[in-house]
């Protein structure tokens, strides 16, 4: 099995949707291309921003983490 890259904080937060083209959210330590969603166009997610980690803001919201379910992962947050 190949090994997910480690990505940075400061990476991560390049790619909020504004900065880059990318939209990417980490959640539990791993890192999700969210790009092609349209819930996350411009990286505004129901008042929620990505390019950060978002594990403690995921209570909030109406649904589990089966969301993440259909993204691919692409690396994991550097810790
Ligand atoms: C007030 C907070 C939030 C609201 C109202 C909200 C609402 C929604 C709704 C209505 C959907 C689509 C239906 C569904 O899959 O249940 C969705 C999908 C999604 N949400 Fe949230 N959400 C919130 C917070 C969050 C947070 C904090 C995260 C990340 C930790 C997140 C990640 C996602 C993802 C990845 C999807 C899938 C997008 C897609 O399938 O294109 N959401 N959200």
């Amino acid at each position: 099995m190949t090994e997910l890259p480690i990505i940075t904080a400061a990476q991560l937060a390049l790619r909020n949707g504004q900065d880059k083209p990318q939209v990417w959210v980490a959640y539990k330590g791993v890192i999700y291309d969210v790009s092609k969603s349209r819930l996350w166009k411009t990286g505004t997610h129901y008042e929620h921003w990505a390019g950060q980690d978002l594990t403690h803001e995921l209570p909030d919201a109406p649904h589990t983490d089966e969301v993440f379910s259909k993204f691919e992962a692409i690396g994991k947050l550097r810790s």
